[in-house]
């Protein structure tokens, strides 16, 4: 699908649906929308009269134009309590009504620039959110379905953000352009997810990110099993030894900065599938498990985007990759392992292995020197228990860097919410035989999980986000169709900017 930007009067566009909108409670239409509604003979204040339709989020007027507008149908989408409006509502709207336009066959759709008027937003980034909207709300995951002729197949060739003034041209361009590198990456980590662990190993998950630093012009290595073991990696090989597959540790860099460090380093969690190994799940849900790579994937699809708008600092993306899976070689719970810092782990449960393969990609991003960590991981069942599908966790040991994080995730409109870190936690997960352990018991797993981590950070300002709960959505909702949402691709992208801004 492409998108595209023209100037061009509404009421002469040609497609199959021109989309409008329509503020909650308002009942007279202003703008563009009353200038359709008047070339309709007044059809769609006569909805509104009749209270067919009230600009209710997510609601929608659908009516055909018969001859009446250059465009077949018109779409008018509701945009909420104008109070609540903004970049995420835009989004979402957008989404939400090119689907619909989609089930009903439409190809070529033309949408004006929603809340530049009343609204308050400028139109660059109105642009750059439709741009976002309409190539997330339109992704699917169909690669392993027969093509029919049936809905499912339906497609939207072209969305056009139609300008009213050609002063605005370039710097709506540009915007959307924005838009559409920073939705690609989302939908890159979303395909990344989506993909079965049988087509997407450990190897290909490597692949993948060479793929990605070939088009990006980014440095890639990736290290095997014998590397690892050279690095000391015990905790990695540790959590791989029970599969044929073995583990690798990606590491992807882009130079965009001075300094010789990483200004920035992205550490993503890499299961591409978990069984939970010994330890093993329980068989209902276990094909989520597929998706045990969202860390790794987002922090990938981030460094895509970040090759192509190119801040002015230095970001390392840090990726450990395995499988965990139970055989006669496999982690045993009460096993030892060492991480590459020299400390010892206790492995009480063979399920918690996100943070053992962690703790050693976090030894390496110290070993590189990054001046600041965030961490990406579908990390517990707890913070999916905590905090639902709606936020994902966020937990710290720099608050300064905990607010600069949650000010990007804000920005976009990816929920979080900072967890506690207090010091009585680490009693959780004293060992008797190891210097930690790897389970803290039932009481706030998220908050041990983090704890964990912290005991391989050391100084360096960190952030961890625990996505367990917030990678796999149960059902379209705005801009994120049903499955992979690509959470936290977008904070990601946004953290990188503000850190690049700040630094210049
Ligand atoms: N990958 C899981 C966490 C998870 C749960 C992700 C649900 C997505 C949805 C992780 O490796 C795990 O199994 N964690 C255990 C830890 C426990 C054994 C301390 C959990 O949360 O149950
Ligand atoms: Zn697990
Ligand atoms: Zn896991």
């Amino acid at each position: 699908m492409n998108v595209e930007v023209r100037v061009q009067d509404i009421l002469a566009y040609k497609g199959d649906a021109l989309i409008v909108n329509l503020f909650e409670g308002v009942t007279k239409p202003g703008g563009a929308t009353a200038a359709v509604d008047q070339a309709l003979g007044g059809l769609i204040s006569q909805a509104i009269a009749q209270g067919e339709f009230q600009g209710k989020a997510g609601t929608h007027l659908l009516l055909h134009t018969q001859g009446k507008l250059k465009a077949e149908r018109v779409l008018v989408a509701g945009l909420g309590k104008q109070a609540q409006f903004g970049r995420d509502a835009v989004r979402s709207a957008t989404g939400e009504a090119l689907r619909l336009l989609r089930r009903h066959g439409c190809r070529q759709v033309g949408t004006i620039l929603h809340g530049t008027g009343t609204g308050g937003l400028d139109v660059a980034e109105v642009a750059q959110a439709i741009t976002e909207g309409a190539l997330l709300g339109l992704y699917t995951f169909d690669r392993y379905k027969r093509k029919t002729d049936d809905d499912d197949h339906r497609a939207i060739d072209e969305v056009s953000l139609l300008l009213r003034d050609r002063a605005q041209m370039a710097e709506v361009r540009a915007s959307s352009t924005t838009g559409q590198i920073v939705a690609r990456a989302v939908n890159l980590a979303r395909d990344l997810v989506n993909e079965p662990s049988n087509y997407l190993t450990p190897q290909d998950l490597a692949a993948q990110a060479r793929a990605v630093a070939k088009a990006q012009r980014l440095s890639c290595q990736v290290f095997g099993k014998r590397e690892l073991q050279r690095l000391g990696m015990g905790a990695l090989l540790g959590v791989a030894q029970g599969s044929s597959r073995p583990p690798v540790l990606i590491v992807l860099s882009y130079r965009g900065g001075r300094g010789k460090q990483p200004d920035l380093g992205l550490v993503g969690k890499g299961i591409t599938f978990d069984s939970g190994g010994i330890s093993i799940k329980p068989s209902e849900g276990m094909e989520q498990m597929k998706g045990d790579m969202a860390g790794g994937a987002a922090v990938i699809a981030t460094m895509a985007a970040i090759g192509q708008l190119k801040p002015a600092i230095n970001v390392t993306a840090i990726v450990p990759a395995c499988e965990n899976l139970p055989s006669g070689s496999a982690l045993k719970p009460g096993d030892v392992v060492r991480a590459m810092d020299g400390k010892t782990i206790e492995v009480v449960n063979t399920d918690a292995e996100g943070r053992l393969i962690l703790a050693d990609a976090l030894c390496y991003a110290r070993r590189l020197d990054c001046q600041r960590l965030v961490d990406a991981a579908t990390l517990t069942g707890a913070c999916v228990v905590a905090l639902g599908s709606i936020r994902s966790g966020a937990f710290t040991n720099n608050q300064g860097w905990m607010d600069q994080v949650r000010s990007a995730a804000e920005a976009v409109g990816e929920k979080v919410w900072q967890m506690p870190m207090d010091g009585e936690y680490d009693e959780q997960i004293k060992s008797d035989v190891a210097d930690v352990k790897n389970v803290g018991g039932r009481k706030a797993g998220a908050v041990t999980a983090a704890k964990f981590l912290a005991r391989f950070v050391g100084e360096t300002p960190w952030v961890h986000l625990d996505i367990a709960g917030t990678t796999q959505a149960e059902k379209e909702r705005g801009d994120s169709p049903k499955g992979a949402t690509g959470v936290p691709v977008r904070t990601l992208i946004r953290l990188a900017g503000d850190l690049a801004q700040k630094k210049g």
